[in-house]
């Protein structure tokens, strides 16, 4: 029987057990330079100290433009390697696998760091100002801002990437038909909306090695679980190594169920894909994993390959050691007082207790 303390393969890289920890903004860390500051590095250490076998640095911008807010994680000048190199440096230090989670927000797009732009014209968060269609040539140019981070994340010591293509942003966008209105080959098809994501994983590939790792936060679920697979099918087919899975930007299948006990919708699409792809691709799920239990259930059933924990290591860096080891831990409350957004005050109350 597969636990959670076994290793796993991921592209040619062995993480030590099956405890990732999911990409979570910490906007009060960063200034407006975008630069790591120490409390990154020290929250960061603290949950590979404690046993995480792969850490998906939180969601950082490939341009100043697309970044949530001002005081947003980047990757999008060489200014800002040397701090990303102390976060893989001191992780590292814990044999964690170190990846970052590459990001542009697009339509969605905060009006104090650039102007929202997309696949198309479509409603922002500003329901007065409509979105800029992307030409070709700003397309391509995109593009090679995601190369050009994923280049300096390699350089900073990460191994590898995860391209955010879930949760409403840019390579999301592509994905939805709600916001990709497009008749050209960005558009329409399944393998044409996944094309944005899928060359810039080939062209990270060309550039970053073979033995770099290239995931993907997919949505698993846009609008429905059959055609998210499909997505995830051209990613893979494009050299992506690992696929981990959250929600999308349409909910439109009644087939979606949760294991009453066990795991919430949101995690079950990570388990339809596991399904689906099991054995050519690892896959993860996501989403109010906060007891040692659940995620036993679901690595010992195989029901994924890697469990992917946000607010359970926020509260409690020892969640993944009362998992490996029964230690104790602080649980996470689930209480809205973490959920990110500019200004929010992440306070955890598990955390303080
Ligand atoms: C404070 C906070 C920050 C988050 N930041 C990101 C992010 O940078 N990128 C991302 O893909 N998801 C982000 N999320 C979503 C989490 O990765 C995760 O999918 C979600 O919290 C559900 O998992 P959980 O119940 O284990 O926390 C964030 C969530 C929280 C609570």
């Amino acid at each position: 029987m597969i636990s959670a303390n076994d290793p796993i393969k991921i592209n040619k890289t062995i993480v030590k057990n099956r405890l990732t920890m999911a990409p979570t903004v910490k906007f009060d860390y960063a200034g407006a330079d975008g630069k790591v500051t120490g409390k990154h590095i020290e929250h960061y250490r603290k949950r590979a100290e404690h046993g995480c076998g792969l850490i998906c640095v939180e969601a950082t911008a490939v341009t100043a433009g697309g970044r949530f807010a001002k005081n947003h994680l980047g990757l999008w000048e060489d200014e800002q390697i040397e701090g990303h190199r102390s976060i893989t440096e001191a992780c590292h230090e814990y044999k964690a696998v170190m990846l970052i989670q590459l990001n542009h927000t697009g339509i969605t797009a905060n009006p104090d760091c650039g102007p929202a732009i997309g696949p198309s014209a479509v409603e922002t968060r500003n329901p007065e100002i409509l979105s800029k269609a992307m030409s070709i040539e700003e397309i391509h140019d995109m593009q090679e801002n995601f190369l050009r981070s994923a280049i300096r994340a390699k350089k900073a010591g990460y191994d590898g990437v995860q391209l955010h293509g879930c949760h409403g942003y840019l390579i999301n966008q592509f994905i939805s038909k709600k916001t990709n209105l497009r008749n050209d080959e960005y558009g329409g098809s399944d393998e044409n909306r996944a094309r944005f994501g899928a060359e810039i994983i080939r062209m990270i590939r060309k550039e970053c090695g073979d033995d770099f790792i290239i995931s993907v936060r997919t949505a698993g679920i846009e609008p429905d679980v059959a055609t998210a697979i499909r997505i995830g099918e051209e990613y893979l087919k494009a050299g992506c190594d690992y696929l981990q899975v959250s929600t999308g930007i349409e909910w439109e299948d009644p087939s979606v169920k949760e294991d009453e006990g066990h795991y919430n919708k949101f995690c079950s699409l990570g388990v339809r894909f596991h399904d689906h792809f099991k054995g050519r691709i690892p896959i993860s799920c996501v989403n109010s994993i906060n007891t040692p239990e659940q995620v036993r259930y679901l690595i010992e059933n195989e029901l994924v390959d890697t469990v992917d924990l946000g607010r359970a290591v926020l509260a409690d860096p020892a969640f993944c050691e009362a998992v490996l080891d029964n230690a104790q831990y602080k649980k996470c409350f689930d209480c809205p007082r973490c959920q990110y957004g500019p200004g929010m005050p992440h306070k955890c109350p598990a955390k303080n207790r």
